[in-house]
């Protein structure tokens, strides 16, 4: 199955979408719940985004991210190695993977067989890699630029909460 949602659509979406996320990001919550409800609302707003986490680096391992925050089916990759995985390869190589297709990556860790593409995109504070945001999709080729500009801005706005939760 493919998806191709009109760059319009999408362009409105995702507007509105940065506004609600900054009333969470502003609302008098803890900085995890924050979090949590804004991989809610990713979710459960654009239809191709099926699981919608963060993983962080973690401070107390060598070169290592956990799970953080997420919304959707829980995964077994709690912890992923630096250089395993697109995750693990957005975090040693500090670069967007925009993954259309799934099935033809040689180095992907597998979280369920509906999953069909994936987009990782890290996220910086103070300069320095802390976190990445994750989304996972049922769908072949449903990622666009449009897509990539707004999660930069989600990264952007999730990057000090995910300061504060970082351990
Ligand atoms: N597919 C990811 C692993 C994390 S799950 O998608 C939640 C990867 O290859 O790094």
């Amino acid at each position: 199955m493919t998806l191709q949602v009109p760059v319009q659509e999408k362009q409105r979406l995702f507007a509105d979408l940065l506004l609600r996320i900054g009333e969470i990001v502003f609302s008098s919550l803890l900085p995890r719940e924050k979090l949590d409800f804004v991989c809610q609302l990713l979710r459960q707003s654009v239809a191709y985004y099926n699981w919608v986490g963060f993983y962080i680096v973690d401070l107390k391992a060598e070169r290592e991210l956990v799970l953080g925050p997420f919304a959707g089916e829980p995964t077994d990759h709690i912890r992923i190695k630096f250089g395993e995985g697109i995750c693990g390869q957005a975090a040693e190589t500090l670069k967007n993977y925009v993954i259309q297709d799934v099935s033809a990556e040689g180095n992907y860790l597998s979280c369920s067989i509906h999953v069909k593409s994936e987009i990782v995109l890290p996220v910086f504070h103070e300069g320095k890699l802390i976190a990445e945001v994750d989304i996972d999709s049922h769908v072949i080729s449903p990622f666009s630029a449009e897509d990539e500009r707004f999660l930069e801005q989600v990264a952007i706005r999730s990057a000090p909460l995910l300061a504060q939760i970082q351990q």
